[in-house]
């Protein structure tokens, strides 16, 4: 069929379209029952996002407690983020005030803004590096002045180690023995590799906890 000389356009409402979905987000009517699904899941992901984001910040907070509780006066944490407090320092300090922390991440406009706020207090190095040259981050002179490789220390690789796979297929880094494998060569402390909200929590966790999509452990090296 032909209107005004073009092809008829065929709705397809069995399928969700962008413009629908956003139609439906915005409060709109033109849009059917599939585009209210895929706009219902869209905003259920988000929602999971932004939680796994906490319980990943609340996980970190808890393991850095545990290993400076343990008796480690250094923390060399890759792949730092944007400084957001209370930052992995600040929690080491407020359990042992000789610890000291060095900061990593590859992107300038995290290190620029930790620079800014940390560099100078002998407490924190900050250094540009990346962890695939592990030489760069070792011997990186803000890491120098912070961490004597020597002495043992905690390493930290929370919400980094998926952009640092060359796997493919998004399951392929997410799959659990891919995670365990990190762990190769490393004794798991109780409770092993778990969803981050399990992993020894400040309060008891609910039977159901919410779906978090991001597992945490707690590893030692014997020396
Ligand atoms: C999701 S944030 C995690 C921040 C913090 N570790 C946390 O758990 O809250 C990931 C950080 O890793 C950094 N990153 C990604 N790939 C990296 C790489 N190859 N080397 C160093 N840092 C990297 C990003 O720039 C970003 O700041």
């Amino acid at each position: 069929m032909r209107q005004h000389g073009l092809p008829v356009p065929v709705i397809d409402t069995g399928r969700p379209h962008s413009a629908r979905i956003y139609d439906y987000l915005l409060g709109g009517k033109d849009n059917y029952r599939v585009d209210q699904q895929a706009g219902d899941e869209l905003v259920a992901a988000a929602t999971q996002e932004r939680a796994g984001a906490r319980a990943n910040r609340a996980f970190l907070e808890r393991a850095v407690r545990h290993v400076v509780g343990a008796g480690l006066r250094q923390v060399l944490d890759i792949g730092t983020g944007l400084p957001h407090s209370p930052n992995v320092h600040e929690v080491a300090l407020d359990a042992a005030p000789d610890v000291r922390v060095a900061y990593v991440d590859n992107d300038p406009i995290v290190i620029a803004h930790a620079d800014a706020l940390l560099r100078g207090s002998g407490v924190v190095g900050v250094a540009l590096a990346d962890p695939r040259d592990p030489r760069a981050v070792v011997e990186h002179p803000q890491v120098r002045e912070v961490i004597d490789f020597d002495r043992p220390l905690a390493l930290l690789l929370t919400s980094v180690l998926h952009f640092l796979t060359d796997a493919q297929e998004p399951q392929q880094v997410v799959a659990h023995t891919e995670i365990e494998k990190f762990f190769e060569g490393f004794e798991l402390l109780t409770p092993g590799l778990v969803p981050v909200p399990s992993w020894r929590p400040d309060a008891p966790v609910a039977a159901r906890p919410a779906t978090v999509g991001v597992y945490g452990a707690v590893a030692r090296k014997a020396g």
